[in-house]
Parts: C-alpha cells; sequence; structure tokens
C-alpha cells in the first residue's frame, strides 16, 4: 500500500498526531471550497420554512463531520472544464445538492430496518441521537432540500437546473435500487455472484459519484456557453470532455465502494468513524466477499488506473481530480 501511494499528492495531517502517520489526507487546494460549499449548505437550509427540531436533525445529519467527496468530485469536475479562473463556483448548488441526497441515504442506511448502525462519522447515528421517526423525517427532508437547492434559481438559468435536476434524479434512483439489492436482494436471475456486487456497487455508490461529477460537468460547460439550449454539448470538443469526465466517474465511484468494503474489514470503528466488521456479520455481497482482500486490492489499483486514463482528455486541468483518485485509492477511513 506504501509503495502505491508513492507519488500521491497527500499531505501530512494538520494536526501532527492527531491520525495515524500514514493516514492520507488531501491537498489544502483540493479541500479549499469545502468551507464555501458547507456555509452554502447552511445558509440555504437556514432559510427553509421547518419545525426547528427538523432543522436540528438535518443539520446533525448534513454538516456535522464527513468528507464531502462528493461535493468535492461536482466542484473539482466543474473546473476542469473551465478552468482556475472560474474554477468550481458555478457548481456550487450543485455541490449542496449531491451532498444533501448523500446525507439521506447515510441516515437512512443506518436505520434499524437498514443496517442498524449506531454511529456514523464517530458521532451517534441520527435515529440514536433524535429518534427513528424523526431520522425518517429528516431523510426525506433532506431528499427534497436537494432538489430544492439546484431549483433555487442562485445564479442558475431554468434550462440548467432541469438538466442537473435529471441527472440528479437519475443519481438518487440508481442509489435507492442498488440499496434494494444490497438489504433485499432481487437480482434477474441467471446474475453471478461477481455481477451481483458490482450491480450493488454502481447503483448504491457509483450512480450518486456519477451524478456529481457530471452535474459539475454540466455547471462548467454551461458557464463557458458550451450548452446547446437542449441541454447537449455545444461542441464535439465539450462532448468529449464530457465523456471524459462520465467515464472517471464510473470508475472512482465502483472504487470508492471496493475501498469502504476493504476498510470495513481491516479498519477499526474508532478510526472509520463508523462500525466496522458488519458487512461479514450482516452477509453483505461485498467486493472481498467475492474477490478476497487481494483481490479487492487489485481492482481498486485498475479502477485507479481507468479512472486516470480517462482523465487524459482533459489535459492538466484535471489534475485535481487526478489527485482524489489518488487519496481515494489509498484513504483509510
Ligand atoms: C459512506 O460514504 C457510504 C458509502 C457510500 C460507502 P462516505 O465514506 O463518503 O461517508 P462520509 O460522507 O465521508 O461520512
Ligand atoms: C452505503 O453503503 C451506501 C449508501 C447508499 C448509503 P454501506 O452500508 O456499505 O455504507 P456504510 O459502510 O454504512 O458507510
Ligand atoms: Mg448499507
Ligand atoms: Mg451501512
Ligand atoms: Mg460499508
Amino acid at each position: 500500500m506504501a509503495a502505491h501511494a508513492q507519488g500521491v499528492a497527500v499531505k501530512a495531517p494538520a494536526q501532527p498526531g492527531a491520525l495515524p502517520p500514514s493516514d492520507p489526507a488531501l491537498a489544502d487546494s483540493i479541500v479549499a471550497p469545502l468551507p464555501a460549499i458547507e456555509a452554502h449548505l447552511d445558509a440555504f437550509l437556514a432559510q427553509q420554512p421547518m419545525p426547528e427540531t427538523l432543522r436540528a436533525a438535518v443539520r446533525y445529519a448534513l454538516l456535522g463531520g464527513g468528507k464531502r467527496l462528493r461535493p468535492l468530485l461536482a466542484w473539482h469536475a466543474c473546473a476542469a472544464l473551465t478552468g482556475p479562473t472560474i474554477a468550481g463556483t458555478p457548481a456550487l448548488d450543485s455541490c449542496g445538492a449531491v451532498e444533501l441526497v448523500h446525507a439521506f441515504s447515510l441516515v437512512h442506511d443506518d436505520l434499524p430496518a437498514m443496517d442498524d448502525d449506531d454511529v456514523r462519522r464517530g458521532r451517534p447515528t441520527l435515529h440514536v441521537h433524535a429518534g427513528e421517526a424523526m431520522a425518517v423525517l429528516a431523510g426525506d427532508a433532506m431528499l427534497n432540500l436537494a432538489f430544492g437547492i439546484l431549483l433555487s434559481g442562485r445564479g442558475s438559468a431554468p434550462a440548467l437546473a432541469m438538466l442537473l435536476a435529471r441527472e440528479l434524479t437519475t443519481g438518487t434512483a440508481g442509489m435507492i435500487s442498488g440499496q434494494v439489492y444490497d438489504t433485499l436482494g432481487g437480482f434477474a436471475s441467471g446474475l453471478s455472484e461477481h455481477q451481483r456486487v458490482v450491480m450493488v456497487h454502481q447503483n448504491k455508490t457509483g450512480a450518486l459519484l456519477r451524478a456529481s461529477c457530471r452535474m459539475g460537468a454540466l455547471a462548467g460547460l454551461d458557464a463557458l456557453g458550451l450548452l446547446t439550449p437542449a441541454g447537449t454539448p455545444a461542441t464535439g470538443q465539450a462532448a468529449a470532455k464530457l465523456e471524459a469526465v462520465t467515464q472517471y466517474a464510473d470508475a472512482v465511484g465502483l472504487m470508492f465502494q471496493i475501498v469502504d468494503d476493504v476498510l470495513d474489514i481491516t479498519q477499526t470503528a474508532e478510526h472509520a468513524g463508523k462500525k466496522t466488521g458488519k458487512d461479514l456479520d450482516a452477509g453483505k455481497l461485498t467486493y472481498p466477499g467475492v474477490l478476497g482482500l487481494d483481490g479487492s486490492r487489485a481492482e481498486i489499483r485498475r479502477l485507479e488506473a481507468q479512472a486516470d486514463k480517462a482523465l487524459d482528455t482533459l489535459g492538466p486541468h484535471g489534475s485535481a481530480l487526478r489527485q482524489i483518485t489518488a487519496y481515494l485509492a489509498v484513504r483509510t477511513r
């Protein structure tokens, strides 16, 4: 693992000693947009009419920790098209929307009827903290707020908002389907175990990562005036870049969940901020279960290379996305 991490643009943790020395972190330049993204979410939530108890529950689940990977992907996918002058600013609503869907998915994933987990992001899960009824409703609220923030019209034309909402619908639908396969099965007959685990992972996790990257890229193309009124890329080069971001996202999306499966076996709960060793206990279909740990790690490296290759089309502007992939392949939480 250490050899694989060589050349990765990771930096030492900000507080030496707070994390194991080998724990990788994203470079400051990659996480720089996070304060703006979190402030945007916070301000949007503050404006919404709702009971204060519900607002507090949403805030607890949404703004208390987490890597914010999906907003970072949306931001840097946008910047990969616009370049550093405009950067990811046009993707701000998309960043908020994808984190809202993600936070909703985590709250419901942890419910007793689903994975029945007590700890998330190093704290009690929302249903432990605020009760099961509030956790269900806060999840519902976050899903609605995700579309609300896209449609809030802050600097985005209605045509773009519709395009982004369509991407988010597809990503969220995939996530829900994946959660059904993961929790209840219901696969088409004739699929091998490997085909089934790919199906679970591409849907439950990959679909929202794909939406994150594509929404960022579409917001970037729009800012450059490179979308037709029908919402399609206006030039061949713009189409090729959107396709490159999509290929990148598909590889990273699958890789992300394989890493999650590996960390469930190899990390302590204290380090991960959530219970580990639970997939085996719950009889989940996982990559280590199907391919073994070494096979899973080989698959992570294969997908990392595939993601990198997709970025070639983007030239130097793809460097932030490349750094994110390198981090995601070696992350430990
Ligand atoms: C956890 O996602 C759930 C999966 C899809 C594997 P993250 O690992 O991105 O969770 P946070 O947002 O950092 O807490
Ligand atoms: C969750 O997958 C995927 C979601 C859509 C939330 P997991 O159940 O493996 O995620 P963790 O391990 O609880 O974070
Ligand atoms: Mg789950
Ligand atoms: Mg879970
Ligand atoms: Mg997991």
